[in-house]
């Protein structure tokens, strides 16, 4: 199976251009630990209630949860699919070890959103998101057609609760401490590779994705 990671910051985009990417490719899957963790949360189921305690710190939830859940979901995944999009995973050295021993590094490739922590508060700041089917807006560049509901469902849009700006600021900083460094193990073990600057206008980013995945 072929799998494609979005790496990146909060607000880096990557749910954005996983989105667009399914526009474009849908028999492909997505798996977004972020909307996993979140949608258990609503449930209260009891998963949801241990992450919601790291969540709401801006801390990561521990590895051995998110690599179950991960393996869980890889093993029921039909290989005839165009590939599989991974969101917010791998975060961490374990957690990459953990992927590289499901899928052979060969089949991987990284796309690198990159930007910086004022560009990371301003986007957040003004996210909306859709409850119901988890569409992504922004307030200023990504508006929603009519004030604050759903362009695909009439939801009414809500504001994250991990996206107040103290918590927003730990989670870069956890990003910077503990998700970031590996990209020189990624770089290391040469899987396929691209950094994009993440403060271009989201088709053109997107351009740049798409011929990744093609080449
Ligand atoms: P998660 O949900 O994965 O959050 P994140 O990685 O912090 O990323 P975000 O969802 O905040 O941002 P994004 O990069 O998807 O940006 P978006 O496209 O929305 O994780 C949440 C928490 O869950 C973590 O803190 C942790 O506790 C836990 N967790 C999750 N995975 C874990 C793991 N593997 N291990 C341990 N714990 C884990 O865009 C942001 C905004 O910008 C939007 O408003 C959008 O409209 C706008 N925008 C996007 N692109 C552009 C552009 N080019 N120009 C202008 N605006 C743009």
């Amino acid at each position: 199976m072929k799998v494609l990671i979005l790496f990146g910051p909060p607000g880096s985009g990557k749910g954005t251009q996983a989105n667009k990417i399914l526009e474009k490719y849908p028999s492909c899957i997505y798996i977004s630990t972020g909307d996993i963790l979140r949608e258990n949360i609503k449930q209260n189921t009891y998963l949801g209630k241990l992450a919601q305690n790291y969540i709401s710190q801006g801390l990561l939830v521990p590895d051995e949860i998110i690599n179950s859940m991960i393996e869980n979901k890889i093993k029921n995944i039909n290989d005839n699919i165009d590939f599989l999009i991974l969101d917010g995973y791998p975060r961490s050295t374990n957690q990459l070890e953990f992927l590289l021993n499901l899928i052979p590094y060969k089949d991987i490739k990284v796309i690198y959103l990159k930007i910086d922590l004022k560009d990371v508060i301003n986007r957040i700041v003004y996210r909306r998101v859709c409850p119901k089917c988890n569409k992504i807006y922004h307030l200023l560049y990504n508006k929603p057609q009519s004030n604050e509901t759903c362009d695909n469902c009439n939801t009414k849009l809500i504001q994250r609760e991990d996206d107040r700006e103290e918590i927003v600021t730990n989670r870069y900083k956890v990003y910077l401490n503990q998700t970031l460094p590996i990209l020189d193990k990624i770089k290391q073990l040469d899987i396929k590779f691209i950094e994009i600057p993440a403060d271009k206008d989201i088709n053109e980013i997107f351009n740049n994705i798409n011929e990744f995945i093609k080449n």
